[in-house]
């Protein structure tokens, strides 16, 4: 990730337990000056430590000015951001940060049917601060394993929209378990579906929206967990740059990004987990191996852009537009 666009430094002026492998952190300007305004659905990039940047959804009311406040679950299988965040960040740090980006932004409905899957209440829980500021018709479904891990109950407890929100347990009684085929059975075509979480959980709300006739523009989405990035059966393979002519081998246990950095060229990463679309790149010949969870099935189909943080190609050699 380019150092430059880390370019606000924020103090960590409060951390809290929210639940169980969640914490929240409260992020302000040291000097108590005003941060960029960003919208609901947005999120920053955060230098964990040297060589780690990820991304966090803001979770506080977008209103607000004074403070970016982001929740972090403990992921062992996170690659070390969400550890070094737990284990590492405490009051009073100061950290290097991006301006907020959004990629999941609120677009105008008469209804908004909110599904959150976990932490995937993040951006979520932004926009319902959002929505019941606007006066904006709303639900919020949010599932977890359990009360233990579930954060921001009292926050919504306490919130003018309490009255608009589901609590969902893995672990409760079957009659409260979120019922996909009642919300989504009759598509409304006055309403938008914003679904965040694990991927099973997105791909769940996906396929059962779909299935029952709600328009792809209607249904929104962002996930957390990263792609598998590699496999067994992965190969080497060239890429080409149509600038210079130039052509690396990419082996099999490598990515097209770090080939390309071993070799001076520069391609801006973020999260390098095929979610961010930081990294996209125009392919001008081949055909890739998408790996991300950023494109859309149709832009997947056109092959002519690709993730190289964690995509790889189908064909024996991509050339690439730099
Ligand atoms: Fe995020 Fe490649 S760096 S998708």
């Amino acid at each position: 990730m380019s150092q430059a666009s880390l370019s606000l430094i924020v103090e960590v002026k409060a951390r809290r337990q929210e639940a169980r492998d969640i914490v929240t952190f409260e992020l302000a300007d040291p000097h108590g000056r005003p941060l960029p305004a960003f919208g609901a659905g947005a999120h920053i990039d955060v230098r964990v430590k040297d060589g780690l940047v990820r991304q966090y959804s803001l979770c506080n009311h977008p209103e607000e000015r004074d403070r970016y406040q982001i929740g972090v679950l403990r992921d062992p299988g996170s690659r070390g951001g969400s550890e070094a965040m737990h284990d590492e960040i405490q009051e009073g740090d100061l950290l290097q940060i991006s301006a907020p980006k959004n990629h999941f932004p609120l677009e105008p409905a008469e209804r908004i049917l909110l599904l959150a899957g976990g932490i995937g209440i993040t951006p979520l829980l932004c926009m319902a601060e959002r929505l019941a500021h606007t006066d904006t018709d709303f639900s919020l479904d949010y599932c977890t394993r359990s009360p233990e891990r579930t954060a921001f109950r009292e926050r919504i407890d306490a919130s003018t929209f309490g009255d608009r929100v589901r609590f969902h347990f893995d672990d409760g009684e079957a009659s409260q378990k979120l019922d996909l085929e009642a919300l989504l059975g009759n598509p409304d075509p006055e309403a938008r579906v914003y679904v965040c979480g694990p991927t099973g959980f997105i791909e769940a709300v996906m396929a059962t929206a779909k299935a029952h006739g709600w328009p792809a523009d209607r249904l929104h989405s962002e996930y957390f967990a990263g792609a598998v990035t590699t496999s067994d059966d992965d190969d080497s393979f060239e890429v080409k740059l149509a600038s210079s002519g130039a052509s690396y081998t990419v082996p099999a246990d490598k990515t097209v990004h770090q080939v390309l950095a071993e070799n001076g060229v520069e391609i801006m990463v973020s999260c390098e987990q095929g979610v961010c679309g930081t990294c996209l790149t125009g392919v001008l010949e081949g055909e890739p191996d998408h790996r991300d969870l950023y494109l859309e099935d149709h832009e997947h189909a056109a092959n002519d852009q690709f993730t190289p943080c964690c995509s790889r190609a189908k064909s024996k050699t991509l050339v690439l537009d730099l």
